[in-house]
């Protein structure tokens, strides 16, 4: 990497070796950022052609609209790299949590055969093109199956986190409606196996689910698993005696192609619908361009399943550039610390793309347990889903891509499908702390509250233009009036509105300040301080609750509660957790819990958790002249110091 100032550019050498390495594509994608999309598009395989690029009846809009195709037929036998090519390499390695496991390669050839299988199986059980199908498997091989399997039938899926708690399902499988869900007896997390089924069995209750189709990952190793005579199916048997081939379904462009919940502004997660044809031509070229994946590549992302990185990076992306990927099935820093180390000089990795709060967890261990490590095959490295600061940036940069790899920070959101904001590895420039320029294509501005563009190096609010980015989420499911007012209120219906504050410097780099709704990132995953408070004021001995997101040193953000209870009640943290674990699941639990007498509130009676982030990190509190009950502050602070 060359260095110049603070801004750091790729060696000649790997510029002159990268897919991209022309900064005049960033101009000719905006001359006509509709071509520039269609243009990719043309390399796809499409059963018909789209009639137009891009429609647009603010807020809705439609890209290539009139086309058919099936993201399968462009991952397997229609892949325009040419099937014969790539159908005996490994598509994906799958590294199981207990070490002395056996890996599982899965090539090209044998994931299609699988695929058209478990389609067959589901069609045998009555599932058909729009159909919705749960999917909530940890991580190996069987959920990409699924995913796949889905996809070839036209089947919307729905994959759930797997550390999510059986509520957390349980209302996901209710706003889809869907009548089969897939999952795993279940599954290794840090030497133990987690019980995925009872969770399964209870989050399907009061659902529509007729079907469960049930992977053997553990072999009644824990436990045994109990069985639902008639609506449980063993993954196995579902599958054994199918065809390997199944036609892929045609798909019109604008089909749904997945749902997939996040957490919004209020309590109830919101299901963002992405289609077939966009979001397809996104996540191919996002991943072929910003990892400049070459057929020799093994590229690692390890972001799980659940969440959209797992769906684009850890999935589709990969499988459409036919690239080879690893997928873990346990935490990085299991059984050792350096597990994830392991893993890269095991297979040769080249591209790692993983989350700030994973490259804080291996700067704490210490550079030490690096020494044994030259990281010689690594080429690229990724950051994603919060900002990463500068010492962090620079620790990654050094320690693990032993100054040389190119590291793209990469901005986007479950919304948006595939990346949008970063440098591409072969133009640079990257730059500490800042994520990058918008992508060839796309138009972001940092807009004031008034709607001006803000000045270079002032905070605003982070838009999106039109034409957007092929893959944005085309509604909220069953719910186009919290599409929008969460997207398209703020600044009219032709400005998407991401609920991110920014700033640009000279050289145009975007800088992501963070969230400017009450939406909390731990570890990288979006909670709201609205659902977890919903969920605690489900006790009812709780009156009141107020919860905020303070930093933390690992974690990017924790949440802090606040509680107002009827009486003295024993134990009463305790509760409060388990009723997080039960309704949310681990990712969302408190730093600390404050039983308080009272919150502060403006005379409307709204709750300022703005006072109580400035009194939990003891910084002045600023003009509390709106405040209806001044003396709650003191209060406050005394409960606080005393803990
Ligand atoms: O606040 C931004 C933050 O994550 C939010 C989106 O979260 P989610 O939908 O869970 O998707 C995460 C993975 C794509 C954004 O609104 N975010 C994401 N990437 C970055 C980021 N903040 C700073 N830098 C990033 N690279």
């Amino acid at each position: 990497m060359i260095k110049k100032g603070n801004l750091y550019y790729p060696s000649k050498d790997f510029q002159k070796k990268a897919i991209i390495n022309n900064p005049s594509i960033y101009k000719k994608a905006e001359r006509n950022p509709v071509k520039f999309w269609e243009d990719l598009a043309k390399e796809l395989f499409w059963f018909k052609k789209w009639k137009k690029g891009f429609v647009h009846n603010p807020p809705y809009f439609e890209w290539f609209k009139g086309g058919k195709i099936n993201i399968t037929s462009n991952i397997f036998e229609n892949n325009p790299l040419g099937f014969d090519k790539i159908k005996n390499k490994a598509a994906l390695i799958w590294e199981p949590e207990p070490i002395e496991e056996r890996p599982r390669i899965l090539t090209y050839y044998e994931l299609f055969r699988e695929v058209n299988r478990l389609a067959n199986g589901l069609k045998d059980l009555g599932v058909k093109k729009g159909d919705r199908v749960g999917i909530y498997l940890p991580m190996i091989p069987e959920a990409i199956i699924s995913m796949l399997a889905c996809a070839r039938i036209g089947a919307v899926h729905a994959v759930v986190f797997s550390a999510f708690s059986p509520h957390a399902l349980q209302v996901r499988l209710q706003d889809t409606q869907a009548k089969v869900l897939i999952t795993a007896d279940g599954y290794y997390r840090r030497g133990k196996i987690i019980d995925l089924k009872k969770n399964a069995d209870r989050g399907t209750k009061n659902t529509k689910v007729k079907k469960v189709i049930v992977v053997n990952r553990t072999d009644d190793k824990a436990y045994p698993v109990k069985w639902n005579k008639g609506k449980d199916i063993w993954y196995e048997d579902l599958t054994k005696n199918q065809k390997d081939y199944c036609k892929p379904e045609i798909m019109d462009s604008e089909d749904i192609f997945f749902i997939l919940y996040t957490s919004g502004s209020t309590g109830k997660p919101k299901g963002c619908i992405h289609t077939c044809g966009g979001y397809t031509v996104q996540a191919k070229f996002t991943a072929k361009w910003i990892f400049d994946l070459k057929q020799d590549d093994i590229f690692w992302s390890t972001a799980d399943l659940g969440w959209v990185t797992g769906h684009t990076y850890s999935c589709y992306g990969p499988l459409l550039n036919g690239t080879t990927f690893i997928m873990f099935e346990g935490a990085p820093n299991w059984p050792v610390p350096d597990r994830w180390g392991q893993i890269i000089e095991k297979y040769g990795v080249t591209t790692f793309y993983t989350a700030p709060t994973a490259i804080r967890m291996f700067q704490k261990y210490g550079t030490d347990l690096l020494k044994k490590y030259k990281f010689e095959t690594l080429q690229i490295l990724g950051s994603v889903g919060e900002p990463i600061d500068e010492a962090a940036w620079k620790w990654y940069f050094k320690e693990i891509g032993k100054n040389k790899c190119p590291l793209v920070d990469t901005w986007w959101q479950t919304e948006t499908g595939g990346i949008l904001i970063t440098c591409l590895p072969g133009i640079g420039p990257f730059k500490p702390s800042f994520t990058g320029l918008p992508f060839p294509g796309i138009k972001f501005e940092i807009l004031n509250k008034k709607g001006e563009k803000c000045k270079t190096g002032e905070h605003g609010n982070l838009i999106m233009l039109p034409p957007f980015c092929p893959g944005l989420l085309r509604g909220v499911y069953k719910n186009p009036k919290k599409y929008l007012d969460t997207y398209w209120k703020e600044y009219g219906k032709e400005i998407y509105f991401t609920s991110d504050g920014a700033l640009k410097d000279k050289n145009g780099l975007i800088r992501i300040i963070g969230r400017i709704d009450d939406v909390i990132k731990v570890a990288g995953h979006r909670v709201t301080t609205g659902e977890l408070e919903s969920a605690i004021t489900k006790l009812h001995f709780i009156t009141e609750c107020a919860v905020i997101g303070i930093p933390d040193e690992i974690r990017g953000e924790i949440p802090v509660v606040f509680i107002i209870s009827k009486n003295k009640i024993k134990d009463i943290e305790k509760q409060v957790i388990s009723q997080i674990r039960k309704e949310i699941g681990p990712i969302a639990l408190p730093k600390k819990i404050y039983s308080v007498s009272d919150l502060p509130k403006t005379r409307s009676g709204k709750i300022m958790r703005r006072i109580l982030k400035k009194l939990f990190s003891k910084e002045p509190l600023g003009d509390l002249s709106t405040l209806a009950n001044p003396e709650t502050v003191e209060q406050i602070k005394k409960v606080i110091i005393d803990k």
